[in-house]
């Protein structure tokens, strides 16, 4: 008998035909978020479950998979899994990080450039027809180079962000981590300080940090009262990390000059007013959208599940605790045949 793996929305194929010369896969036929009776029965059937960000993997849904071995996002974030409730189970949750990497650092600059030299404003003007000629004055945008980049959380994608501004741009980087980071330092000539000083220095700020009970509302009304008028605030990490209601309110009156953002703090409802500002750019969740990423996040998830019923711990495996539980009783032998059980 081959293992079973559940996967709960259409990914790109590549990691699906992986698993198939091995497993007996069962994707979400219909090509949107799966109900929650759909995941439900996916869980209680599978031995592996490949799930996207869009899915709440919690205690309940946990608890419903007896047979339940691994469950492996399709995402390096991972704040949709009740990671607890799968440890208590010695259930091994896996991500997909690195391979989105640069896909997301260059998503992160397209947002930079393109609030910073107002790209969709001066896309939406001219397709209205209001190009009358060439002006002195018309839709004036700020310069990068030269300018400080605050980055909040310089994991793989914010070093991913710092390299190409400073090497690329001519820009300064300040950072906040909870540690200091002195080989990111070193790399980007970059200097540590404090969040509210990165607040009120930076021209730029990008945000790269995971969704915690410590990072929700990291920006709120008060963080944001202390940004220049002249600065831009960029977040392709999680929504909830900024209050998003009060981000609204701070653009309307010019607090500061302008958001690009990727994540929304109730997506995908945008918080009112949002859509009708012209000083912010929004795209709907897309930083690691390129076909090349995408397949590779496939594959990879397909291989962490993979290593997890062969009994060998995955590449990207995040609740280290389960570690050991790993190879007892493997589904599939390591040369890919099925074990005896
Ligand atoms: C996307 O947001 C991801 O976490 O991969
Ligand atoms: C995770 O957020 C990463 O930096 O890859």
């Amino acid at each position: 008998m081959k293992p079973k793996v559940f996967i709960t929305r259409k990914i790109p194929e590549s990691g699906i035909a992986l698993l198939r010369e091995y497993c007996q896969v069962r994707v979400y036929p219909r090509d949107r978020v799966a109900p929650r009776e759909e995941l439900v029965k996916g869980v209680k059937w599978c031995h592996a479950l490949l799930c996207l960000l869009t899915d709440s993997i919690d205690r309940e849904l946990i608890s419903a998979g007896p047979t339940l071995r691994v469950i492996a996002n399709y995402a390096v974030g991972f704040d949709n899994i009740d990671i607890k409730a799968a440890t208590e189970r010695n259930i091994p949750v896996t991500n997909t990080p690195e391979v989105l990497t640069d896909a997301v650092a260059e998503h992160t600059f397209a947002l930079m450039m393109a609030i910073a030299r107002r790209i969709p404003e001066s896309d939406r003007f001219t397709r209205a027809g209001k190009y009358q000629g060439w002006e002195p004055m018309l839709l004036l945008g700020t310069e990068l180079k030269g300018k400080t980049l605050g980055i909040i959380g310089p994991g793989r994608i914010g070093a991913g962000v710092a390299q190409r501004a400073a090497t690329g741009m001519g820009m300064n980087i300040l950072y906040f981590d909870v540690t200091r980071n002195l080989q990111f330092e070193k790399m980007y000539n970059a200097k540590f300080a404090k969040i509210d000083d990165i607040l009120t220095k930076a021209d730029f700020i990008t945000i790269h940090v995971p969704l915690l009970p410590t990072t929700r509302h990291l920006i709120g009304a008060e963080q944001l009262q202390m940004m220049k008028p002249t600065a831009y605030l960029i977040n392709t990490s999680r929504g909830p990390v900024i209050d998003e209601k009060a981000l609204v309110k701070t653009l309307k009156k010019r607090g500061i000059a302008g958001a690009a953002l990727d994540v929304y703090e109730f997506e995908p409802k945008l918080s009112a007013g949002l859509k009708r500002l012209d000083n912010v750019v929004l795209t709907p969740h897309t930083a690691s959208g390129t076909y090349e990423t995408r397949a590779a996040m496939s594959e990879l998830a397909a291989r962490n599940i993979l290593d997890v019923l062969r009994g060998k711990t995955p590449q990207n495996l995040v609740n280290k605790e389960v570690e050991d539980f790993i190879s007892k009783e493997p589904l599939l032998d390591s040369s890919g045949l099925g074990a005896e059980t």
